[in-house]
C-alpha cells in the first residue's frame, strides 16, 4: 500500500540532512568537497542548497535505514530501487546530491551527480516523479529565489542545477531552474505570479539554444515578458560566470532579446537577408513560427507582431496577414 505523503515528507528530510552531514563532515566525502570547491562553491553555498553526498556501495543508505523507514517508503520517493532478483538497493550510490525542494522549501526528490572520473553512465541521475514531485509544475530553488524575483519583477531561468547554484552564490539570486527539460506551461504559469519577465539563460550550446528556439514558439503567446539570453562561446551560465563575473552577466541579461526578436535573428542567421531567396525564407518561416502560436492572448498582441514582421521583411502588412491565415489553415509551408 502507499505510504502517506507526511510519511513520504519525512523520509526525504531525513535523508536529505543524512546526505548533507555527511558532504559537510566525512572523511569518504572529501573528493566531493573537493570538487565543489574547484568548483567555486562554496560551504556557505552548500548549506543553502543543503547539497549532500551519497557515499558508495549499494546499500550504504538502506543500512542508515533499518530500524526508522521501511524499504517500501524508501522506494516509493525513489531513494531505493528493486533488484531484478527483488532485493533492493541505493538509487544515488557514489553521488554528490542535490536536493530538490517545493515552494515551502521541503525536500521532495534529489538528483544525484558523479564526481569527475567515474565511468558511469549519465552525469545526473534524477529521482522519478512521485506523488510529492510534480516535475512539470516545479522549479528548482524556487523557495530560495521567490522573494528576489518579486522584487526584480524578473526571473532568470536555467538548464542545470550548477548554473542556478553560481548564479545565487555570485549575489544573483533570482535564478530558478526547469528540470533538465524545457519550460513547460505550468511552470511559466507558477513564475507569473511573482514576475512579469522571465529570462530565459539556456546553454550556450546548440542543444540549449535548441531549448530556447522551441520554448519562444510556445510562449509567444503568453502573457508574460520573455526574453533570451545566449551566453557566449558555447558557454553556460556556471562556466561564464566563472571566467567573466556577475557584472558581465548583469550586462548580458540587460541586452537580452525579447524572444521574438531572438527569433527573428535565427532565421536570419539561418538564411540571410541579402538575397530575395533569404528574405522570403525568413518570412515563412516567421509566418510558422506565428502560426503554431495556439492562440495569441490578445488580438492586440497579434496585430503587433504582424505588424512588427510586415515591416522587419518589408511585405505589406494585408499581405503578411493573408499568409498567416493560410499557413493556419493548411499547416506549416516548407521554407
Ligand atoms: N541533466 C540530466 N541528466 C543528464 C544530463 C543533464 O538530468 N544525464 C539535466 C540536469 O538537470 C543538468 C541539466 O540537465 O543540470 C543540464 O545539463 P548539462 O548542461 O549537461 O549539465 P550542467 O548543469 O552544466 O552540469 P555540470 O556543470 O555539473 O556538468
Ligand atoms: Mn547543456
Ligand atoms: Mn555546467
Ligand atoms: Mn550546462
Ligand atoms: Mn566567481
Amino acid at each position: 500500500q502507499e505510504s502517506s505523503r507526511a510519511r513520504q515528507f519525512e523520509v526525504l528530510q531525513w535523508a536529505e540532512s543524512l546526505f548533507q552531514r555527511t558532504l559537510l563532515n566525512s572523511p569518504e566525502a572529501e573528493p566531493a568537497r573537493k570538487y565543489l570547491h574547484g568548483r567555486g562553491i562554496d560551504e556557505e553555498t552548500m548549506r543553502k542548497f543543503r547539497l549532500g553526498f551519497h557515499p558508495s556501495g549499494w546499500d550504504w543508505l538502506i543500512k542508515q535505514s533499518q530500524g526508522k523507514y521501511p524499504l517500501q517508503l524508501l522506494e516509493d520517493v525513489c531513494l531505493v530501487a528493486k533488484k531484478d532478483n527483488g532485493g533492493y538497493y541505493d538509487f544515488f550510490g557514489h553521488r554528490i546530491i542535490f536536493p530538490i525542494h517545493n515552494e515551502r522549501g521541503q525536500a521532495v526528490s534529489f538528483s544525484g551527480r558523479l564526481l569527475p572520473g567515474d565511468e558511469r553512465p549519465s552525469k545526473y541521475k534524477n529521482g522519478s516523479a512521485t506523488p510529492v514531485f510534480n516535475k512539470s509544475r516545479l522549479l528548482y530553488a524556487l523557495d530560495l529565489a521567490r522573494d528576489e524575483i518579486r522584487n526584480q519583477d524578473q526571473a532568470i531561468v536555467v538548464e542545470g542545477y550548477t548554473d542556478c547554484i553560481a548564479l545565487h552564490q555570485h549575489g544573483i539570486q533570482n535564478a530558478v531552474v526547469t528540470m533538465g527539460t524545457a519550460l513547460t506551461d505550468e511552470q511559466v504559469t507558477v513564475l507569473k505570479r511573482f514576475a512579469r519577465r522571465v529570462i530565459l539563460c539556456f546553454d550556450g550550446d546548440d542543444a540549449g539554444q535548441d531549448a530556447a528556439s522551441r520554448s519562444v514558439e510556445r510562449f509567444l503567446a503568453q502573457d508574460v515578458d520573455l526574453r533570451i539570453l545566449t551566453p557566449p562561446d558555447k558557454l553556460d551560465p556556471a562556466d561564464f560566470l566563472e571566467s567573466h563575473g556577475a557584472d558581465a552577466f548583469r550586462e548580458l541579461s540587460k541586452n537580452a532579446p525579447q524572444a521574438w526578436d531572438f527569433r527573428f535573428q535565427m532565421a536570419k542567421r539561418k538564411y540571410g537577408t541579402g538575397t530575395i531567396d533569404g528574405r522570403e525564407r525568413v518570412l515563412t518561416e516567421m509566418l510558422n513560427v506565428l502560426a503554431q502560436v495556439p492562440k495569441l492572448s490578445t488580438s492586440v498582441r497579434e496585430s503587433i507582431l504582424i505588424a512588427d514582421l510586415a515591416h522587419r521583411t518589408s511585405v505589406p502588412e494585408e499581405t503578411v496577414r493573408g499568409l498567416l491565415n493560410e499557413v493556419r489553415s493548411s499547416g506549416p509551408k516548407r521554407v
